[in-house]
Protein backbone atom coordinates (compact mmCIF):
# COMPACT_ATOMS: atom_id res chain seq x y z
CA UNK A 1 0.00 0.00 0.00
CA UNK A 2 2.87 2.33 0.83
CA UNK A 3 4.44 1.91 -2.36
CA UNK A 4 0.93 2.31 -4.32
CA UNK A 5 1.11 5.50 -2.68
CA UNK A 6 4.50 6.67 -3.45
CA UNK A 7 3.72 5.53 -7.16
CA UNK A 8 0.74 7.37 -6.96
CA UNK A 9 2.74 10.49 -6.54
CA UNK A 10 4.80 9.82 -9.41
CA UNK A 11 2.36 8.72 -11.73
CA UNK A 12 -1.43 9.04 -12.16
CA UNK A 13 -3.43 6.70 -10.67
CA UNK A 14 -5.44 5.29 -13.39
CA UNK A 15 -2.03 4.71 -14.80
CA UNK A 16 -0.81 2.06 -12.38
CA UNK A 17 -4.50 1.25 -11.03
CA UNK A 18 -3.90 1.73 -7.30
CA UNK A 19 -7.80 2.67 -7.32
CA UNK A 20 -7.91 1.15 -3.66
CA UNK A 21 -8.10 3.70 -1.11
CA UNK A 22 -5.93 4.26 1.95
CA UNK A 23 -8.59 4.96 4.70
CA UNK A 24 -11.22 2.92 5.46
CA UNK A 25 -13.94 4.20 3.61
CA UNK A 26 -17.37 4.91 5.38
CA UNK A 27 -19.94 2.39 4.30
CA UNK A 28 -21.98 3.76 1.08
CA UNK A 29 -25.14 5.33 1.36
CA UNK A 30 -27.99 3.50 1.81
CA UNK A 31 -30.38 4.70 -0.81
CA UNK A 32 -33.40 3.20 -0.15
CA UNK A 33 -33.11 4.25 3.30
CA UNK A 34 -32.61 7.81 2.58
CA UNK A 35 -35.47 7.82 0.12
CA UNK A 36 -37.97 6.89 3.10
CA UNK A 37 -36.28 9.70 5.35
CA UNK A 38 -36.96 11.85 2.20
CA UNK A 39 -41.02 11.08 1.50
CA UNK A 40 -41.83 10.98 5.17
CA UNK A 41 -39.54 14.27 6.17
CA UNK A 42 -38.60 16.55 3.25
CA UNK A 43 -40.54 15.81 -0.10
CA UNK A 44 -43.14 18.33 1.32
CA UNK A 45 -40.25 20.88 0.54
CA UNK A 46 -37.91 19.76 -1.89
CA UNK A 47 -40.07 17.25 -3.57
CA UNK A 48 -39.11 13.20 -3.67
CA UNK A 49 -37.17 13.95 -6.82
CA UNK A 50 -35.26 16.94 -4.81
CA UNK A 51 -36.89 19.94 -7.23
CA UNK A 52 -37.62 22.52 -4.59
CA UNK A 53 -41.67 22.73 -4.36
CA UNK A 54 -42.05 26.63 -3.90
CA UNK A 55 -39.46 29.67 -4.82
CA UNK A 56 -36.89 30.09 -2.35
CA UNK A 57 -36.69 26.33 -1.33
CA UNK A 58 -33.70 24.82 -3.26
CA UNK A 59 -33.22 21.80 -5.49
CA UNK A 60 -31.37 18.79 -4.35
CA UNK A 61 -31.08 16.71 -7.17
CA UNK A 62 -27.75 16.14 -8.39
CA UNK A 63 -26.37 18.34 -6.22
CA UNK A 64 -22.71 17.01 -4.69
CA UNK A 65 -23.55 14.51 -1.54
CA UNK A 66 -20.54 15.67 0.08
CA UNK A 67 -21.78 19.44 -0.24
CA UNK A 68 -25.44 18.01 1.31
CA UNK A 69 -24.51 16.60 4.25
CA UNK A 70 -22.00 19.43 5.15
CA UNK A 71 -24.79 21.85 4.66
CA UNK A 72 -27.21 19.12 7.27
CA UNK A 73 -24.50 19.44 9.56
CA UNK A 74 -24.08 23.40 9.64
CA UNK A 75 -28.11 23.50 10.10
CA UNK A 76 -27.78 20.98 12.80
CA UNK A 77 -24.88 22.68 14.29
CA UNK A 78 -26.31 26.27 13.89
CA UNK A 79 -23.53 27.37 11.68
CA UNK A 80 -26.47 28.03 8.94
CA UNK A 81 -30.21 29.15 10.57
CA UNK A 82 -33.00 27.69 9.47
CA UNK A 83 -35.24 26.55 12.35
CA UNK A 84 -37.23 23.88 10.75
CA UNK A 85 -33.78 21.68 9.03
CA UNK A 86 -31.66 22.72 12.57
CA UNK A 87 -35.02 20.47 14.43
CA UNK A 88 -35.33 17.94 11.73
CA UNK A 89 -31.44 17.79 11.22
CA UNK A 90 -31.51 17.25 15.24
CA UNK A 91 -33.28 14.42 15.30
CA UNK A 92 -31.14 12.54 12.53
CA UNK A 93 -28.08 10.22 13.53
CA UNK A 94 -25.40 10.30 10.96
CA UNK A 95 -26.43 7.51 9.02
CA UNK A 96 -29.75 8.91 8.54
CA UNK A 97 -28.51 12.21 7.10
CA UNK A 98 -25.83 10.42 5.03
CA UNK A 99 -28.40 8.02 3.32
CA UNK A 100 -31.08 11.31 3.04
CA UNK A 101 -27.59 13.04 1.26
CA UNK A 102 -27.21 10.15 -0.77
CA UNK A 103 -30.50 10.10 -2.09
CA UNK A 104 -31.42 13.34 -3.09
CA UNK A 105 -27.44 13.46 -4.60
CA UNK A 106 -28.81 10.43 -6.60
CA UNK A 107 -31.37 11.91 -8.45
CA UNK A 108 -31.30 13.02 -12.12
CA UNK A 109 -31.08 16.82 -12.39
CA UNK A 110 -33.96 19.21 -12.48
CA UNK A 111 -34.30 21.65 -15.07
CA UNK A 112 -36.34 25.24 -14.44
CA UNK A 113 -38.19 25.30 -17.35
CA UNK A 114 -40.20 28.97 -16.98
CA UNK A 115 -36.08 30.33 -16.77
CA UNK A 116 -34.68 30.03 -20.17
CA UNK A 117 -35.66 33.66 -20.70
CA UNK A 118 -33.02 36.19 -18.95
CA UNK A 119 -34.46 39.58 -17.66
CA UNK A 120 -33.01 42.62 -18.89
CA UNK A 121 -29.48 43.50 -17.38
CA UNK A 122 -28.66 45.81 -14.83
CA UNK A 123 -27.52 47.94 -17.73
CA UNK A 124 -30.53 48.47 -19.86
CA UNK A 125 -32.64 48.89 -16.81
CA UNK A 126 -30.80 51.55 -15.65
CA UNK A 127 -30.46 52.60 -19.30
CA UNK A 128 -34.40 53.30 -19.31
CA UNK A 129 -34.75 54.72 -15.48
CA UNK A 130 -32.21 57.28 -16.86
CA UNK A 131 -34.12 58.55 -19.35
CA UNK A 132 -35.81 60.67 -16.88
CA UNK A 133 -32.56 62.61 -15.65
CA UNK A 134 -31.80 63.29 -19.09
CA UNK A 135 -33.74 66.74 -19.15
CA UNK A 136 -31.29 68.42 -16.51
CA UNK A 137 -28.17 65.90 -16.92
CA UNK A 138 -27.75 65.67 -20.46
CA UNK A 139 -27.65 63.13 -23.15
CA UNK A 140 -26.06 60.05 -21.54
CA UNK A 141 -25.40 62.10 -18.53
CA UNK A 142 -23.03 64.71 -20.94
CA UNK A 143 -24.39 67.94 -18.78
CA UNK A 144 -24.22 70.49 -21.40
CA UNK A 145 -26.07 73.47 -18.90
CA UNK A 146 -24.09 75.13 -16.22
CA UNK A 147 -24.46 74.68 -12.71
CA UNK A 148 -25.58 70.42 -13.49
CA UNK A 149 -23.08 67.99 -13.52
CA UNK A 150 -22.00 65.44 -15.42
CA UNK A 151 -22.90 62.34 -14.76
CA UNK A 152 -21.30 59.77 -17.71
CA UNK A 153 -18.91 57.92 -16.61
CA UNK A 154 -18.82 59.23 -12.89
CA UNK A 155 -17.80 56.54 -10.42
CA UNK A 156 -21.18 54.53 -9.28
CA UNK A 157 -21.16 54.05 -5.38
CA UNK A 158 -20.44 58.00 -5.13
CA UNK A 159 -23.53 58.53 -7.63
CA UNK A 160 -25.66 56.05 -5.56
CA UNK A 161 -24.06 58.21 -2.22
CA UNK A 162 -24.91 61.49 -3.48
CA UNK A 163 -28.11 61.11 -4.52
CA UNK A 164 -29.09 59.53 -0.90
CA UNK A 165 -27.51 62.98 0.29
CA UNK A 166 -30.53 65.02 -1.59
CA UNK A 167 -32.91 62.23 -0.57
CA UNK A 168 -31.60 62.75 2.82
CA UNK A 169 -31.71 66.49 3.09
CA UNK A 170 -27.89 66.34 3.20
CA UNK A 171 -27.51 68.17 0.22
CA UNK A 172 -30.47 71.22 -1.02
CA UNK A 173 -32.03 68.89 -3.71
CA UNK A 174 -34.15 71.57 -5.17
CA UNK A 175 -35.19 70.73 -8.79
CA UNK A 176 -34.63 67.27 -8.72
CA UNK A 177 -37.15 66.21 -5.55
CA UNK A 178 -39.77 64.97 -8.11
CA UNK A 179 -37.52 62.65 -10.15
CA UNK A 180 -35.47 61.05 -7.34
CA UNK A 181 -38.32 60.58 -4.16
CA UNK A 182 -39.75 58.01 -7.04
CA UNK A 183 -36.53 56.11 -7.65
CA UNK A 184 -36.34 52.77 -5.94
CA UNK A 185 -32.58 52.14 -4.36
CA UNK A 186 -32.70 49.05 -7.18
CA UNK A 187 -33.27 51.93 -9.78
CA UNK A 188 -30.90 53.15 -8.24
CA UNK A 189 -27.86 51.53 -8.20
CA UNK A 190 -28.79 50.36 -12.13
CA UNK A 191 -28.86 54.24 -13.21
CA UNK A 192 -25.58 54.46 -11.70
CA UNK A 193 -24.08 51.30 -13.75
CA UNK A 194 -25.56 52.72 -16.62
CA UNK A 195 -23.95 56.85 -16.00
CA UNK A 196 -20.68 54.58 -15.41
CA UNK A 197 -20.42 53.33 -18.69
CA UNK A 198 -21.39 56.14 -20.50
CA UNK A 199 -18.57 57.85 -22.04
CA UNK A 200 -18.29 62.09 -20.71
CA UNK A 201 -16.62 64.67 -23.12
CA UNK A 202 -14.06 66.37 -23.20
CA UNK A 203 -14.66 69.95 -22.09
CA UNK A 204 -13.23 73.50 -23.10
CA UNK A 205 -11.65 75.55 -20.79
CA UNK A 206 -13.63 77.23 -18.00
CA UNK A 207 -14.57 80.53 -18.25
CA UNK A 208 -12.91 81.90 -15.09
CA UNK A 209 -9.08 80.71 -13.08
CA UNK A 210 -6.33 79.44 -14.91
CA UNK A 211 -5.45 75.94 -15.17
CA UNK A 212 -1.58 76.22 -15.51
CA UNK A 213 -2.08 77.94 -12.09
CA UNK A 214 -4.46 75.30 -10.68
CA UNK A 215 -2.55 72.26 -11.52
CA UNK A 216 0.18 72.31 -8.47
CA UNK A 217 -2.92 73.39 -6.41
CA UNK A 218 -4.65 69.99 -7.49
CA UNK A 219 -1.64 68.19 -6.01
CA UNK A 220 -3.10 66.89 -2.76
CA UNK A 221 -6.29 65.89 -4.54
CA UNK A 222 -4.39 63.18 -6.50
CA UNK A 223 -3.85 60.81 -4.14
CA UNK A 224 -7.94 60.26 -4.07
CA UNK A 225 -9.41 61.85 -7.08
CA UNK A 226 -6.42 61.01 -9.52
CA UNK A 227 -3.65 62.26 -11.01
CA UNK A 228 -5.80 64.41 -13.25
CA UNK A 229 -9.23 64.27 -11.98
CA UNK A 230 -9.97 60.33 -13.12
CA UNK A 231 -10.69 58.59 -10.07
CA UNK A 232 -10.35 54.43 -9.86
CA UNK A 233 -12.51 54.25 -6.59
CA UNK A 234 -15.92 53.90 -7.20
CA UNK A 235 -16.90 55.74 -4.30
CA UNK A 236 -14.75 59.05 -5.04
CA UNK A 237 -15.97 61.06 -7.59
CA UNK A 238 -13.96 61.68 -11.15
CA UNK A 239 -13.75 65.69 -11.29
CA UNK A 240 -12.23 65.54 -15.09
CA UNK A 241 -14.31 67.65 -17.29
CA UNK A 242 -16.47 67.97 -14.89
CA UNK A 243 -19.20 71.60 -15.35
CA UNK A 244 -17.08 74.49 -14.11
CA UNK A 245 -19.96 75.91 -12.26
CA UNK A 246 -20.84 73.24 -10.46
CA UNK A 247 -17.15 72.04 -9.22
CA UNK A 248 -16.96 75.74 -8.48
CA UNK A 249 -19.76 75.62 -6.14
CA UNK A 250 -19.50 72.08 -4.78
CA UNK A 251 -16.23 72.90 -3.76
CA UNK A 252 -16.93 76.21 -1.89
CA UNK A 253 -19.62 74.68 -0.18
CA UNK A 254 -17.03 72.27 1.05
CA UNK A 255 -15.09 74.96 1.88
CA UNK A 256 -17.85 76.64 3.79
CA UNK A 257 -19.22 73.33 5.25
CA UNK A 258 -22.52 73.70 3.46
CA UNK A 259 -21.72 70.53 2.06
CA UNK A 260 -20.39 68.23 4.78
CA UNK A 261 -18.06 65.34 4.69
CA UNK A 262 -15.11 65.57 6.72
CA UNK A 263 -12.14 65.00 4.70
CA UNK A 264 -13.46 67.09 2.05
CA UNK A 265 -14.33 70.20 4.36
CA UNK A 266 -10.48 69.63 6.16
CA UNK A 267 -8.97 69.40 2.15
CA UNK A 268 -10.51 72.50 1.47
CA UNK A 269 -10.90 74.63 4.40
CA UNK A 270 -9.56 78.44 4.19
CA UNK A 271 -8.35 77.90 0.30
CA UNK A 272 -9.14 81.40 -1.45
CA UNK A 273 -11.66 82.01 -3.90
CA UNK A 274 -8.96 82.41 -6.55
CA UNK A 275 -7.21 79.32 -5.92
CA UNK A 276 -10.27 77.38 -6.27
CA UNK A 277 -11.39 78.92 -9.43
CA UNK A 278 -7.89 77.71 -10.69
CA UNK A 279 -8.36 74.22 -9.65
CA UNK A 280 -11.69 73.90 -11.23
CA UNK A 281 -10.07 75.26 -14.17
CA UNK A 282 -7.42 72.60 -14.33
CA UNK A 283 -10.05 69.87 -14.10
CA UNK A 284 -11.92 71.41 -15.95
CA UNK A 285 -9.75 70.81 -19.22
CA UNK A 286 -8.91 67.08 -18.14
CA UNK A 287 -9.20 64.22 -20.39
CA UNK A 288 -11.98 62.56 -18.41
CA UNK A 289 -12.49 58.44 -18.55
CA UNK A 290 -15.53 56.40 -17.64
CA UNK A 291 -15.41 54.52 -14.67
CA UNK A 292 -16.08 51.60 -16.51
CA UNK A 293 -15.33 50.29 -20.10
CA UNK A 294 -18.20 48.12 -20.48
CA UNK A 295 -21.32 46.78 -18.98
CA UNK A 296 -20.97 44.05 -16.32
CA UNK A 297 -22.46 40.89 -17.24
CA UNK A 298 -23.43 38.30 -15.55
CA UNK A 299 -21.92 36.09 -18.10
CA UNK A 300 -18.79 37.80 -17.59
CA UNK A 301 -18.89 37.42 -14.25
CA UNK A 302 -19.85 33.90 -13.61
CA UNK A 303 -16.27 33.04 -15.42
CA UNK A 304 -15.27 34.35 -11.95
CA UNK A 305 -17.11 31.88 -10.26
CA UNK A 306 -16.96 29.01 -12.31
CA UNK A 307 -13.18 28.92 -11.42
CA UNK A 308 -15.08 27.14 -8.48
CA UNK A 309 -18.32 26.29 -9.49
CA UNK A 310 -18.12 25.17 -12.97
CA UNK A 311 -14.87 22.90 -12.43
CA UNK A 312 -15.08 19.29 -12.96
CA UNK A 313 -13.62 17.90 -10.47
CA UNK A 314 -13.48 20.59 -8.13
CA UNK A 315 -10.90 22.35 -5.82
CA UNK A 316 -9.15 19.28 -3.95
CA UNK A 317 -9.44 21.17 -0.47
CA UNK A 318 -13.25 23.00 -0.64
CA UNK A 319 -16.71 21.08 -0.76
CA UNK A 320 -18.23 23.27 -4.16
CA UNK A 321 -21.78 23.30 -4.64
CA UNK A 322 -23.64 22.73 -7.97
CA UNK A 323 -25.17 26.17 -8.49
CA UNK A 324 -25.87 25.57 -12.38
CA UNK A 325 -29.72 25.24 -12.97
CA UNK A 326 -30.80 26.06 -9.08
CA UNK A 327 -33.83 27.38 -8.01
CA UNK A 328 -33.26 31.64 -8.50
CA UNK A 329 -34.89 32.96 -5.45
CA UNK A 330 -32.88 30.40 -3.31
CA UNK A 331 -29.45 31.48 -5.20
CA UNK A 332 -30.51 35.02 -4.65
CA UNK A 333 -31.37 34.78 -0.85
CA UNK A 334 -27.90 32.91 -0.62
CA UNK A 335 -25.93 35.39 -2.08
CA UNK A 336 -27.52 38.08 -0.21
CA UNK A 337 -26.70 36.41 3.02
CA UNK A 338 -23.11 35.45 2.30
CA UNK A 339 -22.64 39.52 1.29
CA UNK A 340 -24.13 40.37 4.68
CA UNK A 341 -21.49 38.05 6.41
CA UNK A 342 -25.43 36.03 7.71
CA UNK A 343 -24.33 32.99 6.32
CA UNK A 344 -20.50 32.21 7.62
CA UNK A 345 -17.15 34.04 6.95
CA UNK A 346 -16.54 31.75 4.14
CA UNK A 347 -15.05 32.16 0.73
CA UNK A 348 -18.17 33.12 -0.52
CA UNK A 349 -18.59 36.02 1.92
CA UNK A 350 -15.28 37.74 -0.34
CA UNK A 351 -16.86 36.90 -3.12
CA UNK A 352 -19.91 38.58 -3.31
CA UNK A 353 -18.45 41.87 -1.08
CA UNK A 354 -18.69 44.12 -4.19
CA UNK A 355 -21.97 43.18 -5.27
CA UNK A 356 -24.87 45.27 -4.98
CA UNK A 357 -28.56 43.70 -4.87
CA UNK A 358 -29.29 44.43 -8.87
CA UNK A 359 -25.76 42.52 -9.66
CA UNK A 360 -26.95 39.35 -7.17
CA UNK A 361 -30.37 38.88 -8.89
CA UNK A 362 -28.59 39.22 -12.55
CA UNK A 363 -26.14 36.09 -11.64
CA UNK A 364 -29.09 34.58 -9.74
CA UNK A 365 -31.41 34.94 -12.83
CA UNK A 366 -27.85 34.11 -15.21
CA UNK A 367 -27.37 30.50 -13.37
CA UNK A 368 -31.24 29.59 -12.52
CA UNK A 369 -31.28 29.79 -16.77
CA UNK A 370 -28.28 27.22 -17.04
CA UNK A 371 -28.78 23.65 -17.83
CA UNK A 372 -28.63 21.57 -14.52
CA UNK A 373 -25.90 18.65 -14.46
C1 LIG B 1 -40.62 23.28 5.41
C2 LIG B 1 -39.90 23.11 4.19
C3 LIG B 1 -38.64 22.23 4.22
C4 LIG B 1 -38.52 20.93 4.67
C5 LIG B 1 -39.59 20.05 5.26
C6 LIG B 1 -37.15 20.56 4.42
N1 LIG B 1 -36.46 21.59 3.86
FE1 LIG B 1 -34.53 21.58 3.31
N2 LIG B 1 -34.63 23.54 2.84
C7 LIG B 1 -35.76 24.33 2.90
C8 LIG B 1 -35.41 25.73 2.68
C9 LIG B 1 -36.35 26.92 2.63
C10 LIG B 1 -34.01 25.75 2.49
C11 LIG B 1 -33.11 26.98 2.30
C12 LIG B 1 -32.70 27.45 3.68
C13 LIG B 1 -31.54 28.42 3.70
O1 LIG B 1 -31.73 29.56 3.27
O2 LIG B 1 -30.45 28.02 4.14
C14 LIG B 1 -33.55 24.37 2.58
C15 LIG B 1 -32.24 23.97 2.44
C16 LIG B 1 -31.81 22.67 2.49
C17 LIG B 1 -30.45 22.25 2.24
C18 LIG B 1 -29.30 23.14 1.81
C19 LIG B 1 -29.19 23.09 0.30
C20 LIG B 1 -28.16 24.01 -0.28
O3 LIG B 1 -28.12 24.10 -1.53
O4 LIG B 1 -27.39 24.65 0.45
C21 LIG B 1 -30.42 20.89 2.42
C22 LIG B 1 -29.21 19.99 2.25
C23 LIG B 1 -31.74 20.48 2.78
N3 LIG B 1 -32.56 21.58 2.83
C24 LIG B 1 -32.09 19.17 3.06
C25 LIG B 1 -33.32 18.80 3.60
C26 LIG B 1 -33.62 17.48 4.06
C27 LIG B 1 -32.68 16.30 3.98
C28 LIG B 1 -34.89 17.51 4.52
C29 LIG B 1 -35.67 16.38 5.18
C30 LIG B 1 -34.98 15.71 6.25
C31 LIG B 1 -35.38 18.87 4.37
N4 LIG B 1 -34.39 19.62 3.80
C32 LIG B 1 -36.63 19.31 4.73
C33 LIG B 1 -37.03 23.88 3.17
C34 LIG B 1 -37.33 22.63 3.72
C1 LIG C 1 -34.81 69.23 -12.78
C2 LIG C 1 -33.44 69.01 -13.15
C3 LIG C 1 -32.80 67.69 -12.68
C4 LIG C 1 -33.25 66.41 -12.90
C5 LIG C 1 -34.49 65.94 -13.65
C6 LIG C 1 -32.26 65.54 -12.30
N1 LIG C 1 -31.25 66.28 -11.73
FE1 LIG C 1 -29.67 65.55 -10.72
N2 LIG C 1 -28.97 67.45 -10.40
C7 LIG C 1 -29.62 68.59 -10.79
C8 LIG C 1 -28.88 69.73 -10.28
C9 LIG C 1 -29.24 71.19 -10.47
C10 LIG C 1 -27.76 69.22 -9.57
C11 LIG C 1 -26.69 70.00 -8.80
C12 LIG C 1 -27.22 70.22 -7.41
C13 LIG C 1 -26.11 70.67 -6.46
O1 LIG C 1 -25.47 71.67 -6.74
O2 LIG C 1 -25.90 69.97 -5.46
C14 LIG C 1 -27.85 67.77 -9.67
C15 LIG C 1 -26.94 66.91 -9.09
C16 LIG C 1 -27.04 65.52 -9.15
C17 LIG C 1 -26.07 64.62 -8.58
C18 LIG C 1 -24.78 64.98 -7.87
C19 LIG C 1 -23.63 64.74 -8.77
C20 LIG C 1 -22.31 65.01 -8.14
O3 LIG C 1 -21.31 65.04 -8.89
O4 LIG C 1 -22.25 65.14 -6.92
C21 LIG C 1 -26.52 63.36 -8.80
C22 LIG C 1 -25.85 62.06 -8.40
C23 LIG C 1 -27.75 63.46 -9.53
N3 LIG C 1 -28.03 64.80 -9.72
C24 LIG C 1 -28.49 62.40 -9.95
C25 LIG C 1 -29.67 62.51 -10.69
C26 LIG C 1 -30.39 61.37 -11.19
C27 LIG C 1 -29.98 59.91 -10.96
C28 LIG C 1 -31.47 61.85 -11.87
C29 LIG C 1 -32.56 61.06 -12.57
C30 LIG C 1 -33.16 59.99 -11.80
C31 LIG C 1 -31.42 63.29 -11.77
N4 LIG C 1 -30.30 63.65 -11.04
C32 LIG C 1 -32.34 64.15 -12.31
C33 LIG C 1 -30.76 68.68 -11.54
C34 LIG C 1 -31.55 67.60 -11.95
C1 LIG D 1 -8.53 61.73 1.19
C2 LIG D 1 -9.23 61.65 -0.05
C3 LIG D 1 -9.59 62.96 -0.73
C4 LIG D 1 -8.79 64.06 -0.98
C5 LIG D 1 -7.31 64.23 -0.63
C6 LIG D 1 -9.60 65.00 -1.72
N1 LIG D 1 -10.85 64.51 -1.90
FE1 LIG D 1 -12.38 65.46 -2.84
N2 LIG D 1 -13.62 63.90 -2.35
C7 LIG D 1 -13.26 62.76 -1.71
C8 LIG D 1 -14.44 61.94 -1.49
C9 LIG D 1 -14.48 60.58 -0.81
C10 LIG D 1 -15.54 62.65 -2.05
C11 LIG D 1 -17.00 62.23 -2.06
C12 LIG D 1 -17.67 62.83 -0.87
C13 LIG D 1 -19.12 62.48 -0.75
O1 LIG D 1 -19.46 61.30 -0.83
O2 LIG D 1 -19.92 63.42 -0.57
C14 LIG D 1 -14.98 63.87 -2.60
C15 LIG D 1 -15.72 64.85 -3.25
C16 LIG D 1 -15.19 65.94 -3.90
C17 LIG D 1 -15.93 66.84 -4.74
C18 LIG D 1 -17.41 66.74 -5.10
C19 LIG D 1 -17.54 66.26 -6.52
C20 LIG D 1 -18.94 66.21 -7.01
O3 LIG D 1 -19.14 65.65 -8.09
O4 LIG D 1 -19.83 66.72 -6.33
C21 LIG D 1 -15.06 67.78 -5.20
C22 LIG D 1 -15.37 68.93 -6.13
C23 LIG D 1 -13.77 67.49 -4.63
N3 LIG D 1 -13.88 66.35 -3.85
C24 LIG D 1 -12.63 68.23 -4.85
C25 LIG D 1 -11.42 67.98 -4.21
C26 LIG D 1 -10.28 68.87 -4.30
C27 LIG D 1 -10.22 70.13 -5.14
C28 LIG D 1 -9.30 68.32 -3.54
C29 LIG D 1 -7.90 68.85 -3.30
C30 LIG D 1 -7.82 70.19 -2.79
C31 LIG D 1 -9.84 67.09 -2.97
N4 LIG D 1 -11.12 66.94 -3.38
C32 LIG D 1 -9.12 66.24 -2.14
C33 LIG D 1 -11.99 62.42 -1.30
C34 LIG D 1 -10.89 63.26 -1.33
C1 LIG E 1 -12.83 30.14 -4.57
C2 LIG E 1 -13.95 29.29 -4.92
C3 LIG E 1 -15.30 29.96 -5.15
C4 LIG E 1 -15.59 31.00 -6.00
C5 LIG E 1 -14.65 31.74 -6.93
C6 LIG E 1 -17.03 31.20 -5.89
N1 LIG E 1 -17.56 30.31 -5.01
FE1 LIG E 1 -19.55 30.15 -4.52
N2 LIG E 1 -19.10 28.71 -3.15
C7 LIG E 1 -17.84 28.23 -2.88
C8 LIG E 1 -17.90 27.31 -1.75
C9 LIG E 1 -16.73 26.57 -1.12
C10 LIG E 1 -19.27 27.27 -1.34
C11 LIG E 1 -19.86 26.52 -0.16
C12 LIG E 1 -19.69 27.44 1.02
C13 LIG E 1 -20.60 27.11 2.14
O1 LIG E 1 -20.54 26.00 2.62
O2 LIG E 1 -21.40 28.01 2.50
C14 LIG E 1 -19.99 28.16 -2.26
C15 LIG E 1 -21.36 28.38 -2.19
C16 LIG E 1 -22.07 29.14 -3.11
C17 LIG E 1 -23.52 29.26 -3.16
C18 LIG E 1 -24.51 28.55 -2.25
C19 LIG E 1 -25.09 27.39 -3.00
C20 LIG E 1 -26.10 26.62 -2.22
O3 LIG E 1 -26.57 25.60 -2.73
O4 LIG E 1 -26.44 27.03 -1.10
C21 LIG E 1 -23.82 30.10 -4.18
C22 LIG E 1 -25.20 30.53 -4.62
C23 LIG E 1 -22.57 30.52 -4.79
N3 LIG E 1 -21.53 29.92 -4.11
C24 LIG E 1 -22.47 31.38 -5.86
C25 LIG E 1 -21.27 31.92 -6.32
C26 LIG E 1 -21.17 32.99 -7.28
C27 LIG E 1 -22.36 33.69 -7.95
C28 LIG E 1 -19.84 33.24 -7.47
C29 LIG E 1 -19.22 34.30 -8.35
C30 LIG E 1 -19.59 35.68 -8.05
C31 LIG E 1 -19.10 32.30 -6.63
N4 LIG E 1 -20.01 31.53 -5.95
C32 LIG E 1 -17.72 32.18 -6.59
C33 LIG E 1 -16.67 28.51 -3.58
C34 LIG E 1 -16.55 29.54 -4.51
Amino acid sequence: MRYCLLLSVILPLSFIGCTQKQEPTKPAPDLAAGKAIAEAKCSGCHGLNGGGAAPGIPHLAAQSPEYLLQSLYAYKEGIRHHAGLQDLAAHMSDTDLRNVAGYFASQPPIQNKEMQELPPSPYEKGKTAAAVCASCHGEDGNSTTPGIPTLAGQQPVYVVTATQEYLHGLRPISGMEPTLRGLRKLDLQNIALYFAVQTPVQRGAAPFGDAAAGEPLSGKCGGCHGARGVSNDAATPSLASQDPQYLLSAIKAYRDQARHHEIMNAQLAGTSDSDIENIVAFYTVQKPKAAEDRPISAKKLAEKCDRCHGAVVGRPTMTIPKIAGQDKDYLMMALRAYHDGKRGTSTMHRMTMPYTDTIIEDVASYYASQPAK
